[in-house]
């Protein structure tokens, strides 16, 4: 297969990858037939995957408008993916122009395409790394220029924490990343769940097996009672931890698909 030109050198584009999936269920050109194949494999088990995705952008846009109208002007973005319509930066540089928004993704191509995309926005910037070592995001010498650690900062963990497997201590990384951050900041995650998924959880569990078996980099699934768990440390904001539509709608919920009721949605503030 060739190897297209903001494809960087190196990545096996013979494995799908997490963030080309999801680049596809949104409707993005960064994917391969690897991606879309392993996509529509999953989408014979839960067809409203695009349908999640769609809502999980749509919350984390309100998240961030949210973030700048409680006066916050960075944003740490971790697994921000490869970026598409309505970014965090976009966003957040609408509502505040200024704002200073630092993304982090461990693949390659979301790594490149998002350096692409900023080229020239001196308020961003991106960096290569693992939220499964905090350290790493924490000491990045292009954080540390463009973030003042000593101010509140919005740090997103969105659709993200349910890559990370628990051998690998997703709530020690975020009570690291939380440790670093003023009092103020703000914590915005969004995990996928069984609970809220409109089939049976068997079925379920078939788009799961594809994430495991062919993706090779597992979706744990976490209940509500755990995903609060991250927030520990943290004071969640009203209306707590909800499915995605629930959470401060701007349009009425009633018309929402099935699907945007899967997984949960939360924010805390640090106190
Ligand atoms: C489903 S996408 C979410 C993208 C974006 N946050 C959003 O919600 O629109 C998950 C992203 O997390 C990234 N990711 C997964 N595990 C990661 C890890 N351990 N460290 C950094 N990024 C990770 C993937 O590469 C992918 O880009």
């Amino acid at each position: 297969m060739e190897r297209p030109a903001w494809a960087p050198q190196g990545i096996d584009i013979s494995v799908p990858s997490v963030s080309r999936i999801y680049d596809y269920y949104l409707g993005g050109s960064h994917n391969f037939e690897v991606d879309r194949e392993a996509a529509r494999k999953a989408m014979e088990f839960l067809p409203g995957l695009p349908k999640i995705m769609q809502a999980n952008r749509a919350f984390m846009r309100r998240a961030v408008r949210y973030a700048v109208d409680e006066g916050l002007t960075q944003f740490l973005d971790i697994g921000s993916g490869i970026p598409t319509f309505g970014n965090v930066h976009e966003v957040a540089q609408q509502a505040s122009p200024g704002a200073r928004v630092a993304y982090v993704d461990h693949d390659p191509v979301a790594v490149a395409h998002s350096r692409a995309v900023l080229d020239g926005n001196p308020d961003t910037t991106v960096v290569a790394a693992d939220l499964r070592k905090p350290q790493d995001i924490l000491r990045s010498p292009e954080i540390g220029e463009l973030l003042d650690l000593e101010r509140p900062v919005a740090l997103l963990l969105v659709a993200v924490l349910h890559f990370i497997e628990d051998v690998d201590d997703p709530y020690g990384a975020v009570a690291e990343l939380s440790e670093a951050l003023a009092p103020g900041s703000l914590l915005v995650v969004t995990h996928a769940s069984f609970e809220g998924v409109p089939v049976p959880t068997g079925q379920a569990g078939g788009a799961v097996d594809v994430y495991r078996n062919e993706v090779r980099n597992p979706l744990i699934m976490r209940s509500r009672e755990q995903i609060t768990r991250f927030f520990q440390g943290f004071e969640v904001v009203e209306p707590g931890i909800v499915p995605m539509p629930v959470w401060r709608p701007q349009d009425p919920t009633e018309d929402e698909d099935p699907f945007t009721f899967a997984g949960y949605v939360g924010v805390g503030r640090k106190a």
